[in-house]
């Protein structure tokens, strides 16, 4: 966990769109309670012309435009000096896939900026001079990069302590149960009242009181 309150810049055409579903559930509550801070820097801000351009066409031709490094170098180097610790990531469905060990690793890192593509992508010069990592996902194409940031910050910030209550800790989870030879182990099955649902009852296991079994059988 960083010493002070991570600063999470995105880089994006489209800033309204957060901080959307990170204002909810516990990572909301960090966001208002200031454990960590969002930031967004509209790309579009940096075009230079006055239609306000971010994108052109392909050399070598193809379909689709790609954007700008001018201006997409232009955003990141301005959030590069409002978030100067920052590590640059950006989210490409070509990038290192995204696991809990990653959120682990970008959450002890602290500062991030996440910069979202559009269209086919972005001139390939600006991403060699300016990011240090690319991560996606999953192996599907989305629209934009930004639903893809969202799920990042999401897992990132559930891994910051303070985040999660104790009630809710991360050790007490799926992802953090390992087996002997240290694999993670998936989610085990849940249930709460009522005992008895549309015929279906709670496993006696779970009621016996007996906390062996109970790891046991989960
Ligand atoms: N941008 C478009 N698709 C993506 C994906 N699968 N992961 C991360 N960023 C993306």
């Amino acid at each position: 966990m960083p010493l002070q309150a991570p600063q999470i810049t995105v880089v994006t055409l489209f800033p309204d769109m957060f901080p959307g579903p990170l204002e909810h559930s516990v990572v909301g509550r960090g966001l208002k309670e200031g454990q960590w801070h969002l930031g967004t820097i509209n790309t579009r801000d940096f075009a230079t012309d006055k239609h306000q351009t971010v994108d052109d066409t392909p050399y070598g031709g193809g379909a689709g435009m790609v954007m700008r490094a001018d201006v997409v170098a232009a955003a990141l180097r301005d959030a590069k000096t409002k978030n100067p610790k920052a590590k640059v990531v950006y989210m490409s469905p070509s990038g290192t896939k995204f696991t809990q060990e990653k959120a682990r690793e970008l959450g002890a890192q602290g500062d991030l900026i996440l910069l979202c593509g559009h269209y086919e992508g972005i001139d390939q010069r600006v991403l060699d001079a300016e990011v240090d990592e690319e991560i996606s996902i999953g192996d599907y194409v989305l629209s934009g990069g930004e639903t893809a940031a969202m799920v990042v910050i999401d897992a990132v910030a559930r891994t910051w302590p303070g985040t999660l209550g104790k009630s809710e800790s991360l050790a007490e989870e799926s992802f953090d149960i390992h087996d002997a030879e240290g694999h993670q182990l998936v989610e085990y099955p849940h249930y709460t009242r009522p005992e008895e649902w549309e015929g279906q009852s709670v496993p006696d296991v779970l009621k016996s009181g007996h906390h062996g079994k109970i790891s046991e059988w989960r």
